[in-house]
């Protein structure tokens, strides 16, 4: 039986912090389907279908990732796909708190799902996709936190180029 994680997110944009974590979890499972959450409570700058183009041009070489959308439980989400695990990155202490509170009510709500915790490599520790907007609309190098496609279509966004 395939291993099939799940990782979920607003990915508003997608950064080298998440993309390491893609890359990490597939030394462990077979697939990853990275899931962008479509009524996430937070307002974004990219749309959802912006934000799965842009994890697809991202990773289109890595057959074993598939992008998909969700709205409503994240573990409704997961069974449906007949997944068991839930991939999560932790950056800091900070993190914990919340990423600890929502595994344990996933954990109450959907019994046979696991959210398992990735450590985020040190270089992306502090790095959020609020950040990566924040510094490339005052026209700051954004080149060490996203990928090329990335940081065109924000400073696209941005009316930067
Ligand atoms: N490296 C760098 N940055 C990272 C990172 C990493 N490895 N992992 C996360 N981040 C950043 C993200 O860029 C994001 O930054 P931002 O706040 O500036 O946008 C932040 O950390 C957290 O984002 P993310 O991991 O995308 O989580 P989220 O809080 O946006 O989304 C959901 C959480 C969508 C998974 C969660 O709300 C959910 O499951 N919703 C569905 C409804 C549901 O089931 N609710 C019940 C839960 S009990």
């Amino acid at each position: 039986m395939k291993k099939i994680a799940v990782y979920p997110g607003s990915f508003d944009p997608i950064t080298y912090g998440h993309l390491d974590i893609i890359r990490r979890t597939l030394t462990i499972f077979d697939e990853v389907i990275v899931a962008v959450a479509r009524n996430s409570q937070k307002s974004s700058l990219f749309t959802t279908e912006e934000r799965v183009a842009l994890i697809q041009q991202v990773l289109h070489e890595e057959k074993r990732v598939t992008v998909d959308t969700f709205t409503g439980l994240l573990i409704d989400y997961v069974s449906s796909r007949k997944a068991h695990v839930i991939i999560r990155g932790l950056r800091a202490i900070s993190d914990f708190e919340y990423e600890f509170q929502i595994a344990q009510m996933n954990s109450s709500i959907g019994q046979d799902i696991e959210t398992l915790f990735m450590m985020t490599s040190v270089q992306y520790g502090y790095l959020s996709s609020s950040i990566v907007k924040e510094v490339c609309s005052l026209n700051g190098n954004i080149d060490v936190f996203v990928p090329p496609e990335v940081k065109a279509a924000l400073r696209l966004k941005y009316g930067l180029d």
